[in-house]
């Protein structure tokens, strides 16, 4: 049996920043993003390519709107933080990855997005980050990690495969795919596995 998730435990990498390496020069530190972050965040998500910010936001928008951008530096009780993933570039701390999560109580799982800095991409931050994000979906008693990201997004379906998801159809829109992981080690998913059984993509 599952054990229920904790949800006042979703604070808790607020008190545990993490560092964590990437095949980057220096050290990459992984942290959940606070009401401090914000001007930061705002404008790492402006320095993204109109490309990357599309297949992250799928939209063209220039930058956060106010109000997302308050749900990204403000944890919400129980279903939802962002993780930033920063390094020391010129002598300052400059977020250069983020990860959006939320936790779906009724599914014990996690529904994340994540971007990386085009100059950054495919140096091992967005691994890092996923990794980050499955230890601590699990230590808050979730079995299910998912995504929804664009069928045009090769990058992403690459990434995804390499860190271990099944890329599937999406139940939300047919020029999406879904991306999933069974974080506890036990195999699928029951139900969503029925679910989405007949409707797997077969991505190349
Ligand atoms: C998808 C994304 C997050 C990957 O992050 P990343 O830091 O570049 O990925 P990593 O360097 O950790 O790559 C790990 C593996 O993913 C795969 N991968 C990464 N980028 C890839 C690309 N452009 N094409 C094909 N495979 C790719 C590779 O297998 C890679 O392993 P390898 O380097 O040993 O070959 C990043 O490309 C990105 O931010 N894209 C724009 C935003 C976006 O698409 N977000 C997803 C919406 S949820």
């Amino acid at each position: 049996m599952t054990a229920a998730p904790r949800e006042h435990s979703l604070r808790e990498p607020r008190k545990a920043p993490e560092v964590s390496f990437g095949r980057m020069a220096g050290p990459i530190r992984i942290r959940v993003a606070g009401p401090g972050d914000r001007e930061d965040l705002q404008a790492y998500v402006r320095s993204l390519s109109g490309q990357s910010r599309y297949n992250r936001f799928l939209s063209a928008l220039p930058e956060l709107p106010a109000s997302e951008l308050e749900r990204f530096v403000n944890a919400s009780d129980g279903t939802g933080f962002t993780v930033v993933a920063s390094m020391a570039i010129e002598g300052r701390e400059t977020i250069v990855g983020e990860a959006r999560y939320l936790f779906h109580v009724d599914t014990s799982s996690f529904e994340c997005g994540l971007s990386i800095g085009d100059p950054w991409q495919q140096h091992g931050i967005g691994s890092t980050l996923v990794r980050n994000l499955e230890d601590r979906a699990a230590s808050l008693g979730a079995v299910c990690t998912f995504g929804d990201s664009l069928r045009s997004n090769k990058a992403l379906i690459g990434f995804a495969r390499k860190c271990g998801y099944a890329v599937l159809a999406s139940p939300i829109g047919v020029q999406l795919v879904r991306f999933k992981k069974r974080i506890d080690g036990l195999g699928e998913p029951a139900g969503s596995a029925t679910e989405l059984r007949g409707r797997t993509v077969r991505l190349r």
